[in-house]
């Protein structure tokens, strides 16, 4: 560019020539930012059965351990929301596939709702109509030419598996790869692409809290044996596979992992030391034994709760232990990493030695302070605010730590409460794509490609108040109208050119 050249001799002694040369100086940033896509890239979005696909009792479908959770919340509160219609997706797919389809996505990443496939969770029923319903999306799909891209677990365990012990039982390893089987075998000729459990970080709260199905209280105890048990589930289904599928079916099996990006507050180490244990908790946890070459929780984890269990006088520790054989056979187990990420924190240790009292996580994790940065945009809900650096840093760390692991993001898109001209949605979804260039062209991590959450709104596990879709859907209509939101526009223009638009991008 002849005039960014011209820019270092440029006299700027009157205001307009001041006010060129910052034109021109951001023009010359932008000019020097790769926007493109690397071929191959491919854009998605996504959405989960029980947050859209309602018909919660009809044509076979079993009780999942959401519809428990919500049937007893509205039993004791009129105004609780529960998710029997939702979106009505079930009935209504083929609008979802128009609207991905309008988007110009390459995939469209969906759940399987188990109970809808096996109503007892067990093979003692397959639902042909569940059968049905998941062959004619995955039609629908293809003829359109959008890959499915399918996870296996987004939350909604068949009640009758948690009468048995649910996800904290061992049991649950046979019964999930008997399930799997059952996918590949159905699915697998046209599905590609396969997550076994979205976002374990999440779901065993569960066993902490009340608000999560399945509402279990065993602090410090539930989450870990839950864990161990899906990490085992995941990688009996990987084995399984590749032993029996990949060779014929040619797809890729891995699981989606979330965490915000957490940023040491300062240089100080006990800042850094803070972060690291952080994300050895709360990512580590469940990356560390499939991604790592040693396998295994991660070794502060395996140290503290060992620790604090000897201190409870408890005869071994809360946090169970794989053995030789488990951690070999569960490291490796992936084809890809499924991120899910949608904002950023700083992390500082605090500068008090109080703590608080009680076997928990947290206490096990030991204290560390998040805080994010009033100045960022926020969301419609707490904890969520714009930030976008966190994803090129987290690509980052993951691809340093996980030998250049092929990422998929897999979830990330802004929350509001519905607006049609959703302009913070189009600036946050720009500059995450930038975020993510960024990430693939300066620091060479390879991206796979990018899911918006969500392609239709959804029920946001509780309530229909905040909003993530490039489509609104209207509640108050029986047919459920599907709407494209300002961002859908923009996102069909940037999948159509592969490349972003510049009017979007901040300027730093
Ligand atoms: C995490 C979950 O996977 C999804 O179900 C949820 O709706 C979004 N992120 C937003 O909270």
């Amino acid at each position: 560019m002849k005039a960014c050249e011209a820019l270092s001799s440029a006299q700027t002694g009157a205001t307009m020539q001041v006010l060129l040369v910052l034109a021109l100086l951001v023009a010359c940033r932008a000019a020097a930012r790769n926007l493109s896509f690397p071929q191959g890239f491919m854009f998605g979005a996504g959405t989960a059965a029980y947050q859209v696909e309602g018909a919660w009792n009809t044509s076979g479908k079993g009780e999942s351990i959401w519809d428990r959770l919500t049937h007893a919340r509205l039993s004791s509160d009129p105004s609780a929301e529960t998710a029997d219609v939702a979106a009505d997706s079930y009935h209504r797919y083929r609008e979802d596939v128009l609207a991905a389809k309008n988007l110009g996505l390459d995939f469209y990443r969906f759940s399987i709702s188990w109970p809808r496939i096996l109503p007892k969770g067990d093979l003692s029923f397959v639902n042909p109509d569940g059968i049905n319903y998941y062959n004619n999306l995955i039609n629908e799909l293809k003829r359109n030419n959008i890959e499915p891209l399918v996870t296996m677990y987004h939350w909604d365990l068949p009640q009758h598996l948690q009468d048995l012990g649910g996800l904290a039982s061992d049991i649950i390893i046979d019964y999930f790869e008997d399930y799997a089987r059952l996918l590949f075998t159905h699915f697998g000729d046209r599905v590609k692409w396969w997550t076994t459990f979205n976002e374990p970080l999440s779901f065993v709260t569960g066993y902490s809290s009340a608000w999560f199905a399945p509402g279990v209280d065993a602090p410090g105890v539930g989450g870990y044996l839950v864990a161990h048990n899906i990490l085992k589930a995941h990688a009996r289904v990987y084995h399984l596979y590749r032993q029996h599928f990949r060779g014929e079916q040619k797809g890729k099996v891995s699981i989606t992992l979330n965490l915000n990006y957490p940023q040491p507050k300062t240089s100080s180490p006990a800042d850094h030391d803070a972060t690291e244990r952080y994300l050895q908790f709360n990512l580590g946890w469940f990356a560390h034994p499939i991604y790592s070459s040693e396998g295994d929780y991660p070794a502060i984890m395996k140290e503290r709760i060992a620790n604090n269990s000897r201190a409870e006088g408890l005869p071994r520790s809360r946090l169970p232990e794989f053995g030789e054989h488990w951690v070999k056979y569960i490291r490796g187990t992936h084809d890809f990493y499924g991120m899910n990420i949608y904002s950023s924190y700083y992390v500082s240790a605090p500068n008090t030695s109080e703590t608080s009292s009680g076997i928990s996580f947290a206490n096990d994790m030991g204290p560390v302070l998040l805080e994010q940065d009033p100045s960022w945009p926020a969301g419609s809900i707490s904890n969520f605010r714009y930030a976008p650096f966190g994803l090129r840093k987290m690509l980052k760390w993951v691809s340093d730590n996980y030998h250049g692991v092929p990422v998929l993001v897999t979830e990330n898109g802004w929350v509001d409460r519905g607006e049609m001209n959703d302009s913070m949605r189009i600036r946050y979804l720009v500059n995450h794509y930038a975020a993510l260039l960024d990430a693939v062209h300066l620091d060479h991590v390879t991206v796979l490609g990018h899911s918006v959450w969500s392609l239709i709104d959804t029920f946001e596990w509780g309530s229909y108040e905040n909003k993530y879709g490039l489509y609104r859907v209207d509640y108050k209509d029986p047919r459920r109208a599907r709407q494209a939101r300002a961002s859908a526009e923009v996102l069909a223009a940037i999948t159509r050119t592969r490349r972003l638009p510049e009017q979007y991008l901040d300027q730093e």
